[in-house]
């Protein structure tokens, strides 16, 4: 089509400028005071920078798609990504001043709307990257660059968490009616140990499904100790640790006459950080394996879901529970470790480390 030529030019050229400019970051603290006064005018400022912070931050992404190493930017899951970047550039771009309430709310949409088209991107993303795989011959010859590949993943995912914070706490912000100490997507009473226990039930649910049966899961820890923090995150980060741990359990008991010994999460907490263990004797990981389990391309599961499968949560699939949960962890200046023990029941240990009372911005 001839019209649409110097269309996408202008486009590619707003995203180039756009790409180009600082982001500002927010911190969690920064998000707790202000959001603790959901005004009109709070709600109208906040559009209004996000109005010029989300161009921002998504004009990169979609630069960032279109240079990839090996080709991988011109995989089609990778090309569809670029396009949801580009649409939601061009939305946001295109949406007048916010100046009143009624903009507000309808930029509030827009965006919410945007968050929803943005769904499937680490499937999608997964995809394009195994299709990859597949065509450099699997990953037993580690190819230098694979590297690169591993870093971008990790910068784009961590982007990624951080636009999806942003509009998720905006449009939270709206709740009419929050529960008390909860303030948009932040729990300034989070319970890790309901937490855990939601989490545990959560991907307990999915071994049934799957196995018929599921190891138990024992939580340990003070009831009453609270922190806050960003509830989805967390449960993201403990439902993923927990169904590898309950997978693990599953996979070495269920052909045995032992009774399965239960995952174990432990909640401490200290001066400065929140650290929850959770350890299994699901026989560990192999050492050759262990320097790679971060990674985007490592995973003992024999057949990765297919997108249009809609099979829903599986067990494990691509290999991206564990770096993804490092990530959340160190959104807010967390971490996460792992440690495989041989000797004590072959067990793995996995530490969260959330930092209290912070500060962080990404
Ligand atoms: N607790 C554990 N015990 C033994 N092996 C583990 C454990 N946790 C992870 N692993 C190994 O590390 C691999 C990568 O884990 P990861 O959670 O990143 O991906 P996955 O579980 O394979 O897929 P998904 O993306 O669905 O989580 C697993 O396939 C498994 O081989
Ligand atoms: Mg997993």
């Amino acid at each position: 089509e001839m019209a649409s030529e110097p269309v996408a030019r202008a486009v590619a050229e707003e995203v180039a400028r756009w790409g180009g400019m600082r982001q500002t970051g927010v911190s969690l603290r920064y998000m707790t005071e202000f959001g603790a006064r959901p005004t009109e005018r709070n709600l109208l400022l906040s559009a209004q920078f996000l109005h010029k912070e989300l161009p921002i931050r998504i004009a990169r992404r979609a630069l960032d798609l279109d240079s990839l190493p090996f080709g991988l930017s011109h995989k089609p899951a990778v090309l569809k990504v670029r396009d949801w970047y580009l649409d939601s550039f061009r939305d946001i771009r295109y949406f007048p001043e916010v100046s009143n309430q009624d903009d507000e709310l309808a930029f509030t949409q827009m965006i919410k709307m945007i968050r929803v088209r943005h769904t499937n991107v680490v499937p999608t993303m997964a995809l394009g990257v195994q299709q990859l795989k597949k065509d450099l011959g699997g990953t037993k010859a580690f190819p230098s660059g694979i590297n690169e590949i591993h870093q971008f993943l990790d910068r784009f995912y961590m982007s990624r968490i951080g636009i999806r914070m942003l509009i998720g706490q905006h449009v939270a912000l709206h709740d009419p009616d929050p529960e008390p100490g909860v303030i948009g997507l932040i729990n300034t009473r989070l319970s890790p140990m309901l937490v855990a226990r939601l989490a545990s039930e959560d991907a307990r649910a999915i071994c049934m499904r799957e196995y018929g049966s599921a190891p138990d899961v024992n939580i340990y820890g003070h009831p009453d100790f609270t922190f806050p923090y960003v509830t989805i995150h967390l449960h993201l980060m403990m439902f993923e640790l927990v169904k590898n741990s309950l997978r693990a359990v599953q996979e070495r008991f269920m052909n045995s006459d032992k009774h399965a010994p239960p995952v174990r999460i432990i909640v401490a907490d200290g001066a400065e950080d929140v650290t929850i263990k959770i350890s299994d004797e699901g026989g560990g990981i192999p050492r050759s394996g262990l320097p790679r389990i971060f990674t985007y391309l490592y995973s003992t599961a024999e057949h990765p879901p297919d997108l249009d499968g809609h099979n829903g949560v599986t067990m494990a699939g691509y290999g991206y529970g564990l770096p993804i949960s490092r990530l959340y962890a160190r959104y807010f200046g967390g971490d996460l470790q792992i440690i495989s023990m041989e000797g004590y029941g072959m067990s793995i240990l996995h530490f969260i480390c959330l930092c209290k009372g912070v500060l962080k911005s990404a």
